[in-house]
């Protein structure tokens, strides 16, 4: 019996027999070994954190941000397992489901419990979304009849966070794997909150009040978007302002809010004094102990938190077909100080 109909069926024999499943629980986590651990990557935590809150299990990272949900079948999660997992969401900023059954339908669905989506922006080939199916955008180097799939190729997509270039860019995004290669093309996110947090106290004072273009010319595997003419100086290039430092609408918490490092710029500086202001909080914002990084296998899925994460992804062999479906669920406020 699968792990996850093993607890169903312990839960239906009564409340006796929920502390056996607890156990059982708990002896599964022990017997967990997470591959990603023998490439250094933080391994889970599971046996001491693990926390039985109705039917899906939240087991926290251990690292700086991210928990993974347990015994979740989304395409059928009722409202207390959904009300678990979107208090984990905002606990953890990053949430991995694995082992997942989705149609696109699926996505879409699931997607919509956290608010309206957003169209998928435009890909680098110029085609917009899968047919029927505007909200999904295609992360692939599949070519297609000489045409590319999707968009980001197998290059390295650096640092980001999703669509900040608009006024109200979307609160999460929710990725799928659908075909990933045997290597490489692992995302990392880390932890804005822990990045403004962590800053010297001068420096957080250096920049209250200040705003910053997230750059709209290219996306994070360095393409040029769509209909738009390649800008290198950040002070006329295409973008929106947003605060560098924004307060959660839901956490109230504080984070540090950088978009992207390409053609970023801080408003009202010298060139120089914007680009040296925006290195020295980068290297606070991309320190290794702020990040979490995850190994896909197909069936994955990962809804992450905008406002206060950002990602970035690893270069995989060219040869090798690695095909992801994403969401992007809008926000209802626009990034605010
Ligand atoms: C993205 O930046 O949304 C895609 C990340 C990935 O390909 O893992």
């Amino acid at each position: 019996m699968a792990h996850g109909e093993e607890f169903k069926f312990l839960v239906k024999r009564g409340g006796g027999l929920l502390l056996s499943c607890r156990r059982r629980l708990a002896q599964i986590s022990t017997e967990f070994t997470d591959r990603k651990s023998a490439k250094g990557f933080s391994s889970m935590n599971i046996s001491s954190t693990e926390t039985a809150k109705a039917g899906v299990t939240v087991a926290p990272t251990g690292g700086a941000l991210g928990a993974e949900i347990r015994n979740a079948d989304l395409r059928t999660i009722d409202d207390r397992d959904f009300a678990v997992m979107s208090g984990a969401w905002h606990d953890h900023a990053v949430l991995l489901v694995r082992g997942q059954e989705l149609n696109d339908e699926d996505l879409v669905t699931f997607s919509k419990r956290f608010g309206e989506l957003d169209w998928a922006p435009v890909q680098e080939s110029g085609r917009r979304f899968v047919e029927g199916h505007p909200e999904i955008y295609v992360v692939s180097n599949v070519v297609e009849n000489g045409v590319p799939i999707g968009s980001l190729g197998a290059g390295e997509a650096t640092w980001h966070t999703d669509m900040s270039y608009l006024e109200v860019p979307p609160k999460a995004s929710i990725l799928y794997a659908l075909e990933v290669p045997a290597s490489g093309g692992d995302t990392y996110f880390n932890n804005m909150y822990a990045a403004y947090e962590g800053l010297p106290e001068e420096l957080k004072r250096r920049i209250e009040g200040l705003s910053l273009k997230h750059d709209g010319t290219y996306n994070s595997g360095g393409y040029l978007r769509q209909g738009v003419t390649a800008v290198d100086d950040p002070r006329t290039s295409p973008g929106t302002y947003h605060p560098l430092v924004c307060s959660h609408p839901e956490t109230r918490r504080r984070a540090l809010y950088l978009g992207r490092r390409r053609n970023a710029y801080i408003a009202g500086l010298p060139l120089a004094e914007s680009e040296s202001l925006l290195d020295e909080l980068w290297a606070y914002a991309t320190r290794a102990e702020l990040a979490w990084g995850h190994q896909w296998r197909p069936g994955d899925l990962v809804l992450w938190d905008n406002r206060c994460t950002m990602h970035r992804r690893d270069s995989f062999d060219a040869a090798s077909r690695r095909v992801m479906h994403r969401t992007q669920i809008r926000d209802e406020v626009a990034p605010r100080p």
